[in-house]
């Protein structure tokens, strides 16, 4: 009830590619407290990616002991926050051993593409032409079974755990549930639990049935006896997710999980049928609510699970379009090339020219994604000539990622036979006005910012509080986050917008099969 809803407050772990976030929300989705660390991220080779485990864990623990502090020195009380939910960012692969609960490996990071050529030799085998239509997912460097698979091929410590049946598998959220929980209860073992979004990205889960499947397992050789996967649950629930072991919030129960840009729809309320949001961060994610049923897509989207509230409730379903590149192309003109100081510079020196000079930049650093699908793709500047400044450089990075979308938006329409009439946009770099008005531009429809942005972890937050009471159910959150949003209309012509289309369809056919 409202009177509730006033006196409930619920945490949520957002753990991203780059980040790692704490916030603690009230009962009208209202962020009251906060605390965001980085991390580091690994490249030890060209296309690796890495990250550890541990110090995941503890930016975690530390995020939740300094939001907790700022909650408190504003006056409200530990006791009031109901629980908390975990988002994460997906696909990235922990592995771990059974008796100690410590990593084999490094966490193998969801843009990682050691695999590229591996991929290439399972696209060759048998029964991987049936794959998608059972998980939703198409064969490519981008999801966790193909990581797995590397590191059962090349890693000993982890054939060892395999081969004793030692070896314990999860994405990021199972990694950090496990730990969060002290990895045991003496009663009953482990919490080794994922939420039915996080397991669709492994190619483990069935789409239809949401349980592993075993022909999906046989494709990629693996013994269900010699690996231990989570258990695949919905992502709210109000035990299944166990409580938090330590720290100030010690014993509150964890109650929601989902992948980050399932938890980003959700922070958007998107739960009609036809909504849709993108979300800039490290990557860029545009996700299509499509209903109860699953739409396999035919045009290079992912077939994925939006939310699974459980209670009786049907899973709902989502199209989606992956870019593997968002704000981390504006990190790699600041930290690999030196050519803006702070992320935030990346609009001044974008607005020092009026356009991009011609200029087209495929920011494909882990091959593209959605909807190109080319591994060996490689980024790409095209267009340089004698009069080319930084600006259009610039200007070109932020326009990579609205074209990707763009190319989003008409596989949508062609697989959902209908087209979005605007755009609802959340994550660091929608807080660009520059990048939102070149969105709106370069897809032609109206792009719709709210004022808070932090959807993600609203999203988990949601999933945790409709499990334990906060909201009854989707129809109290009709009002949440729906205030002071900023609308972006197109300004350019029908036929500018086809030009520069085209010319972005023409660079990304030029930056193909470019192999070390
Ligand atoms: O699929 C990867 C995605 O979940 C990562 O999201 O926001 O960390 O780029 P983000």
């Amino acid at each position: 009830s409202p009177e509730n809803n006033e006196r409930w407050f619920v945490g949520s772990i957002d753990q991203g590619t780059t980040s790692t976030r704490f916030l603690i929300f009230n009962g009208s989705g209202e962020p009251v407290a906060a605390h965001q660390m980085g991390f580091d991220s690994k490249h030890s080779h060209s296309g690796w990616h890495e990250q550890d485990p541990l110090e995941l864990l503890q930016t975690v623990e530390t995020c939740i002991e300094k939001a907790v502090e700022e909650f408190e020195a504003k006056g409200h009380h530990v006791s009031r926050i109901r629980s908390v939910g975990i988002t994460s960012q997906r696909e990235t692969l922990v592995l771990w051993d059974k008796h100690t609960g410590d990593p084999l490996y490094n966490a193998v990071v969801w843009p990682d593409t050691r695999t590229a050529s591996l991929v290439r030799e399972l696209k060759t085998w048998e029964g991987a032409d049936k794959l998608q239509e059972l998980c939703g997912l198409p064969l490519s460097t981008y999801p966790s079974s193909v990581k797995l698979l590397w590191l059962l091929r090349n890693v000993d410590s982890v054939k060892e755990a395999y081969e004793e049946g030692r070896l314990v598998f999860g994405t990021i959220d199972s990694w950090l549930i496990y730990r969060l929980n002290g990895g045991k209860d003496a009663a009953k073992g482990p919490v080794h639990v994922t939420d039915s979004t996080n397991a669709s990205r492994t190619m483990f889960m069935n789409l239809h049935t949401l349980e592993y499947d075993d022909t999906l397992l046989s494709f990629f050789k693996l013994d269900r006896s010699k690996i231990i996967l989570p258990k695949i649950v919905p992502s709210s629930h109000p035990t299944a997710f166990g409580w938090l072991a330590r720290g100030p919030l010690k014993h509150i129960p964890i109650a929601g999980c989902l992948g980050d840009q399932s938890a980003a729809l959700v922070g958007q309320c998107g739960f009609s049928p036809g909504q849709a949001k993108n979300t800039y961060g490290t990557g860029c994610f545009l996700l299509y609510n499509v209903g109860t049923e699953p739409v396999i897509s035919k045009t290079g989207l992912l077939a994925t699970v939006a939310y699974d509230f459980g209670q009786g409730r049907k899973p709902v379903y989502a199209l989606e379009g992956s870019i593997a590149v968002g704000a981390s192309g504006v990190t790699f003109l600041q930290k690999n090339i030196g050519l803006i100081q702070s992320a935030k510079e990346v609009n001044d020196v974008a607005n020092s020219v009026p356009d991009n000079g011609g200029v087209y930049f495929v920011t494909a650093f882990s091959g593209l994604f959605a909807p190109y699908w080319i591994d060996d793709a490689k980024g790409t500047i095209f267009g340089i000539t004698a009069h080319t400044k930084k600006g259009h450089v610039a200007r070109a990075t932020l326009e990579a990622t609205c074209h990707q979308t763009a190319a989003i938006l008409d596989a949508m329409a062609t697989d959902s036979g209908h087209a979005l009439d605007s755009l609802a946009v959340d994550g660091g770099l929608s807080n660009s006005d520059l990048c939102m008005q070149i969105q709106a531009d370069i897809s032609g429809i109206p792009v719709d910012r709210p004022a808070m942005r932090e959807t993600t972890a609203l999203g988990a937050a949601i999933a945790a509080g409709l499990a334990t009471g906060v909201w009854e159910g989707l129809d109290d959150l009709r009002e949440v986050n729906q205030e002071g949003r900023t609308v972006f209309h197109p300004q350019i012509s029908t036929k500018e917008r086809k030009k520069a289309r085209a010319k972005w369809e023409q660079a990304v056919e030029m930056c193909k099969g470019w192999i070390r």
